[in-house]
């Protein structure tokens, strides 16, 4: 049977025609004999009385085997009560491409997205077919979420596609401008991009992922940063490149110019802790609150990926940022040793050194 393995489809007969499979199911219905699907038998009339599995009667786009192998990951079965008036809302509203279509399924894709749309009729002997048939607004308390669509476009896609805008544009604090639309049976879908993120909370300074390049205006000025200690050997590129969701860069906002940086991490092994490993300001813009903001936007990311405390470490002979820490809401962690007055780890960092280090609950 040419069909989706979701509308009842039995196996073993691919290579029936459409023609013979509507037959099969009116014959299983109703014990008619050789009825065939167009045959002027007043077949559509009795919709109301059949359960017809099938309307289409030319040949389907593939089998439904091949199709169903080839999905992957997460994938979406929608019920609707028309594919054709589904139809408009799916490729204008959410920009997905049609791979095909009939009277009984659609085939969308796009986003990473694969959809497919079952008109009544086909999930009719399925349990979800017979409690989709019971809503008014189908799929109610579901939000479907597609991120990366110009939400604006979205809307206008959905109104002129008979679709509902239940919610226009509008920027959220979690991270997204979105719009919330509906389609004609009621499933809404949440469209939307990403804010910059985190919004700007300096004055003329903004924040952004820090980001490999970053590492070619940090890495020449690091040891004046630091006062003359060199620390370089501290910082490999790696830490720009592969923890943007955990480090930062703050700008100048009209210039661009780099004013201060985050590396941070969170734990792989423990999934509470996370970790911050260099922060630095401009010697020019420091004591204007770039060091808080930084963190600031670490602890919301920390706090966002589960994770419940941060740890950091400085030299001892570094008291500027001890106080920074301590201004920060960090505890000095007891140590072994006491060094310039100050509870230390000896050998932290490898032999011959100590740290002090701090740790602050989320
Ligand atoms: C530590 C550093 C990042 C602080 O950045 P900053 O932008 O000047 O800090 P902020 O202006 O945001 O200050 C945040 C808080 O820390 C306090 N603070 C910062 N530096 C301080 C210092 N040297 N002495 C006393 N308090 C200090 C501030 O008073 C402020 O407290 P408040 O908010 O309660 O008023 C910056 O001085 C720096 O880059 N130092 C060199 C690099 C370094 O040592 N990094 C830390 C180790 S990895």
């Amino acid at each position: 049977m040419y069909a989706l393995p979701c509308d009842g489809a039995t196996r073993g007969d691919r290579a029936a025609p459409a023609a013979s499979q509507t037959y099969l199911v009116l014959r299983l219905a109703l014990g008619y004999g050789e009825l065939q699907a167009g045959e002027g038998t007043g077949l559509r009339a009795l919709l109301g009385v059949v359960r017809l599995v099938k309307l289409r009667q030319g040949e389907p786009w593939q089998p439904a085997d091949v199709y169903g192998r080839s999905l992957q990951g997460l994938s979406l079965n929608l019920v609707v009560r028309s594919v054709s008036e589904s139809l408009p809302f799916y490729e204008r509203a959410l920009m997905l491409r049609r791979l095909y279509s009939d009277e009984d399924f659609a085939a969308l894709a796009g986003h990473g997205l694969r959809l497919m749309l079952h008109a009544d009729h086909t999930y009719s002997r399925m349990p979800s077919g017979e409690r989709a048939a019971q809503e008014r607004l189908r799929g109610a308390g579901v939000e479907i979420r597609l991120l990366g669509l110009d939400p604006e476009r979205a809307a206008a896609g959905a109104r002129a596609a008979g679709g509902e805008v239940v919610l226009p544009p509008t920027v959220f604090t979690h991270g997204w401008r979105e719009c919330h639309l509906a389609d004609p049976d009621g499933y809404v879908f949440v469209v939307g991009e990403p804010t910059p993120s985190p919004a700007p909370a300096v004055g003329d300074v903004r924040l952004r992922p820090l980001r490999a390049e970053d590492a070619d205006n940090v890495l020449p000025v690091l040891d004046d940063w630091w006062g003359g200690r060199h620390m370089t050997p501290r910082l490999p590129r790696l830490f720009f490149e592969y923890f943007s969701d955990s480090s930062f860069a703050a700008e100048d906002r009209e210039t661009s110019k780099l004013l201060g940086f985050l590396c941070g991490v969170f734990a792989t092994g423990d999934t509470e802790r996370a970790y911050i490993h260099f922060v630095g300001v401009d010697p020019s813009a420091r004591g204007s609150g770039i060091g808080r903001l930084l963190y600031e936007a670490f602890f919301a990311a920390a706090r966002m990926a589960g994770r419940t405390s941060v740890t950091a470490i400085t030299a001892p002979v570094n008291t500027g940022s001890i106080a920074f820490h301590r201004a920060m809401g960090f505890q000095v962690v007891p140590g072994d040793t006491v060094e310039m007055g100050i509870p230390s780890h000896s050998g932290h960092e490898g032999p011959g050194t100590a740290h002090v280090v701090f740790r602050r609950e989320l």
